[in-house]
């Protein structure tokens, strides 16, 4: 009782203390990974191949904070806020001792460390009923708050936390409502409206798989640690057959001069929120349709518009401009915007969730968002999307087999964007998460 009496008063100073600003801890109060990782080698390891481990170092991170997020929050009193805002999730050490802002990734300081072991292990709630926004109390202190109740070690102390092994835990990051109100991030609240979060599998049963083994040196063998990979989509394994790919084809025999019409279904039976996910305003995840004839040329095909709003920005148009705000905030004079789709060949099905400004463009600055429900065409949990397409058959297509192929790719930004912005190419490059092929008879 007296524990739980002195846990209350250390949350509400907690609340109190994130409340006004005044949250001021140093960079020892928190141990380094290294630390840790003296005896936790193999978590250790694990999470240092991971993107939290990267969160402020990782390349686009680094430019977007530095370049337009930063630069904006200084001329526009509206988003001021995001100055510390990113470093609350993105360099959570920086932020909790008010090192605002942060230096960048070459100094080689402590915010590097990311989203450590002593920031999740210290986090013993949330400000908020349904968390956002780096909402976590912390309470960077010798108790180290597992997921278990019996659990010894003799360097720190530990505590069983229910906080920590629920998806609260994730959402205080994983979900972020922008200056305008917009909702730029919310893996969570889809988790919570779908099919997973009612039969009770977790974030953490998905990207913390458990495996047999002991946590630590001297630990105990136990059938279930908790592996700390997080892979997402940065991961291709993880990517790789997230949805699922099904095609028909009206007939397998079609004549010169008809027309053929086939049907795409996309799956997403592997997330447990839509894909795309997380970072939302610059996803894309698109369907490529051809037929290949029997002499190996090819026929890309466009689908067919089904007519609902907003459908124009779920269609790939190589003329379609966007992301004005980009060059205003580097001010840069006349910037018409860049290529809205990069490179997704014309007349493809993006799956996308379009962010707009206030000015009503379509822009990639999740912080400078006024609204994002115009259209959300991502593949939720459990949806099956479906596409069709239409082939008209040229009069010179050779007789033979010819083959019908469907490709799903994933980029995480647009190509113009990381190219505009010299991002290294991995992080706009098509990633393939899922293909299908079938034979047709040419008459
Ligand atoms: C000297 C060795 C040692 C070091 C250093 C160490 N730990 Fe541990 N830790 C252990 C052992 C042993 C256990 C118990 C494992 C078991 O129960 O099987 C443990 C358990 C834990 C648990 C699980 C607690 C629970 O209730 O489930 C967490 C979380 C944890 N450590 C975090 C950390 C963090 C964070 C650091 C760095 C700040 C750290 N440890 C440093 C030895 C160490
Ligand atoms: C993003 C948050 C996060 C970070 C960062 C993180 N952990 Fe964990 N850790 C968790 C969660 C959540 C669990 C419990 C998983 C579950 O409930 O299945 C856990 C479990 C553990 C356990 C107990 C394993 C077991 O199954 O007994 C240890 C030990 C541990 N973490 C150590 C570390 C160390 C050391 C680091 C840094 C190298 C680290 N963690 C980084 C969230 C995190
Ligand atoms: C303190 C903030 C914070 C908490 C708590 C947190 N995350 Fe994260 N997470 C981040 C940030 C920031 C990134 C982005 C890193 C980047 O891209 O640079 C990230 C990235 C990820 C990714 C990588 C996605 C990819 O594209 O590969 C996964 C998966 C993930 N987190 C899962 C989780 C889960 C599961 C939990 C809860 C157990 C959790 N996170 C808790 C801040 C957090
Ligand atoms: C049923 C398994 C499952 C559950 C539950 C689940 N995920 Fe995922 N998650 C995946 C898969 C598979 C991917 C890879 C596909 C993708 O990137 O969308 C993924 C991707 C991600 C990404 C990268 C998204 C992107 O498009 O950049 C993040 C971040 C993430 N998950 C966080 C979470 C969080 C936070 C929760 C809990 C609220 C959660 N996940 C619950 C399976 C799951
Ligand atoms: C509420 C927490 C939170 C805040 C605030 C936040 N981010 Fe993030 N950020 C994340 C998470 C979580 C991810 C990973 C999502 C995913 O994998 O899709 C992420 C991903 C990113 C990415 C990586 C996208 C990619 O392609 O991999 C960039 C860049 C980024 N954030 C920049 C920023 C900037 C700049 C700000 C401030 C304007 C900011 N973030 C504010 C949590 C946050």
């Amino acid at each position: 009782m007296r524990k739980q009496i002195l846990a209350y008063l250390m949350l509400l100073g907690a609340v109190f203390l994130l409340g006004t600003g005044t949250a001021k801890y140093s960079y020892d109060d928190f141990e380094s990974p290294d630390d840790c990782g003296a005896c936790h080698q193999q978590i250790q390891q694990e999470w240092a191949q991971s993107l939290m481990a990267q969160s402020f170092t990782h390349e686009w991170d680094a430019i977007e904070y530095f370049k337009l997020a930063l630069p904006h929050a200084l001329k526009e009193p509206k988003v001021a806020g995001v100055k510390e805002g990113c470093i609350g999730c993105h360099g959570p050490l920086a932020f909790l001792t008010g090192d605002i802002p942060p230096q960048p990734p070459e100094k080689g300081t402590r915010v590097n460390e990311g989203v450590s072991c002593e920031i999740c292990h210290n986090i013993i709630g949330s400000t908020e009923p349904v968390p956002f926004n780096f909402s976590y109390i912390i309470q960077p202190d010798e108790v180290k708050q597992g997921p278990r109740k019996d659990s010894e070690s003799e360097y720190h102390q530990t505590a069983y936390s229910s906080f920590l092994v629920s998806p609260e835990l994730c959402a205080t990051c994983h979900d972020e409502q922008s200056p305008y109100g917009a909702w730029v991030k919310s893996t969570y609240r889809e988790w919570k409206a779908g099919p997973y979060a009612e039969e009770g599998t977790r974030c953490q049963d998905c990207h913390m798989h458990h495996y047999p083994g002991t946590s630590a040196l001297g630990g105990q063998e136990r059938p279930d640690i908790a592996h700390h990979v997080f892979h997402g989509s940065h991961h291709e394994n993880k990517l790789r057959g997230a949805l699922d790919l099904a095609l028909y084809l009206e007939s397998d025999t079609v004549a010169r001069k008809k027309e053929l019409e086939l049907t795409v279904q996309v799956f997403n039976g592997k997330a447990g929120h839509s894909i795309p996910s997380g970072s939302a305003e610059e996803r894309m995840v698109w369907l490529e349709v051809s037929v290949t004839d029997a002499k190996g040329r090819q026929y890309p095909l466009a689908v067919s518009p089904k007519g609902f709003d907003g459908e124009e920005f779920t269609i790939a148009d190589p003329e379609a401009l966007a992301y004005q705000a980009m060059g205003e905030i580097m001010e840069i004079a006349d910037f018409k915007g860049l290529p809205r789709d990069g490179d997704v060949p014309a007349g493809s099905r993006i799956f996308r969730k379009p962010f707009f400004d206030p000015q009503g463009r379509m822009t990639i600055c999740q912080w400078y968002t006024e609204n994002n429900t115009r259209v959300d065409y991502r593949v939720g949990p459990r949806e099956t999307k479906i596409e069709r397409f239409r082939w008209a058959v040229p009069e010179d297509v050779p007789v033979g087999e010819a083959r019908v192929t469907v490709r799903i790719y994933y980029s995480q930004v647009p190509s113009s964007v990381g190219r505009y912005m010299k991002l290294p190419p991995f992080e706009y490059k098509p990633l393939l998460v899922n293909e299908n092929s079938m034979a047709l008879q040419i008459r």
